[in-house]
């Protein structure tokens, strides 16, 4: 069928919005004609081929929408089901099975290989070019196919155009502190980034009624925002050139229990591992250099007993989690929308470039 899609033709090249056309779906595949599509720092990181994929491209992988049809083999879903996406999940590997879905030994070639997990591509261009696929989904467009497995009914009586993001930046920042830090309420937690992601975390955070939640970026409307969704403090990381020693500071000399780190800068994880508690875990989930550690720090993750957590995507069960999400956007604990901004899909360079200025912390592609 003839859909319509953004298509980036070369590494840092711009989108641009095509008729494509789209294979019909396998026998354990879904059609879902697509209502918004959240943009993700992951997806400017190939776009800017940080992350190495094959060009041409259709990028977007935190989708939501309708199924409009179903595969022979389809036993879960329904055409009129609102649904999100998970990144791909074999659902047979010892991680998908023990749920942790998110370390699917198949999760790269179903995801980040530029194809769908059977190793086909779906998607033509008018010259009959062939289009490479992202997280078995590329939702910058109007429809998608996604195989049964990573694709998630959800509540039908919420906005569907919004859902998106729950499927990746806020699962990943929501499940990071109640999957892997697991904080006790009453306990403190520091977030450094205050992006989709962190926001998300400080959500969490307040979900798991910590009761110091101490935010840190360099952009004030951000820190406004991280206040505004939970956080007791905030530091600005331009103005504050010892973050470690103002959370001890803010701590009462203490430190904090958690830390969640969201930026990959090498100073902050390490002033995470200053300012904790013993025992205390820090949880990290962006894309960095290696060698992040100052090694001189180690004797000292080992004598006070910490963590040092690498996270994919929350470590969340999906099928469990993703619509827990959803129960917690509807009772009032998940006020996510507060993040994001609707753009069309004309205007999807815009939208990558409000996101990467700090304008707007979650833009979605709305259709
Ligand atoms: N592991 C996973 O599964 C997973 C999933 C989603 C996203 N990610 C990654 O997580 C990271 C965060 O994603 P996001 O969508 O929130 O990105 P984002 O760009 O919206 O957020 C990053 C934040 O860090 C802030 N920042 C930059 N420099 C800083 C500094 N020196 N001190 C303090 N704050 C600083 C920025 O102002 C921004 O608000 C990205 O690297 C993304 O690729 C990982
Ligand atoms: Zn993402
Ligand atoms: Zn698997």
């Amino acid at each position: 069928m003839k859909i319509k899609a953004a298509v980036v033709y070369e590494k840092g090249g711009p989108f641009v919005i095509k008729e494509v056309d789209l294979a019909d779906p396998k026998e354990d595949e879904v059609l879902v004609k697509i209502a918004g599509c959240g943009v993700c720092h992951t997806d400017e990181g190939v776009r800017k081929g940080d992350i190495p994929l094959p060009f041409p491209i259709i990028l977007g992988h935190e989708g939501s929408g309708i199924v409009e049809k179903v595969g022979t083999r389809v036993n879960r879903l329904a055409p009129g089901d609102h649904v999100i996406f998970s990144a791909y999940r074999c659902g047979e590997c010892e991680f998908c099975l023990s749920g942790h879905p998110a370390e699917c030994i198949h999760m790269v070639e179903g995801s980040f290989s530029g194809a769908y997990a059977d190793g086909t591509r779906r998607h033509r261009d008018e010259n009959g070019v062939e289009l490479h696929s992202f997280f078995s989904q590329s939702a910058f467009a109007t429809h998608v196919i996604a195989n049964q497995n990573n694709t998630y009914k959800i509540d039908d009586d919420v906005d569907i155009a919004l859902m998106g993001p729950l499927s990746c930046g806020v699962n990943t920042g929501v499940g990071t502190v109640l999957n892997i830090i697991d904080p006790p309420a009453g306990s403190g937690i520091a977030v450094f980034g205050c992006g989709g992601v962190g926001l998300s975390g400080v959500m969490g955070a307040k979900i798991a009624a910590c009761t110091t939640i101490i935010g840190v970026d360099v952009v004030p409307s951000r820190l406004e925002m991280a206040k505004e969704l939970g956080c007791t403090h905030t530091i600005n990381g331009k103005e504050v050139e010892d973050v470690a020693g103002e959370i001890l500071r803010i701590t009462g000399g203490a430190g904090i229990d958690n830390c969640f780190d969201t930026t990959g800068i090498p100073a902050l994880i390490n002033a995470a591992i200053i300012a904790m508690k013993q025992l205390g875990k820090c949880a990290i989930c962006a894309a960095m250099e290696e060698n992040i550690m100052d090694m001189r720090l180690t004797s000292r993750v080992r004598s006070e007993a910490k963590y040092l957590i690498g996270v994919t995507e929350g470590d969340s069960n999906y099928p469990f989690f993703l619509p827990k999400l959803v129960d917690f956007y509807k009772a009032g604990m998940l006020p996510f929308d507060k993040m994001t901004k609707y753009y069309g899909l004309e205007e999807i360079d815009r939208a990558f470039q409000d996101s990467l200025s700090g304008k707007v912390i979650k833009p979605i592609i709305r259709f």
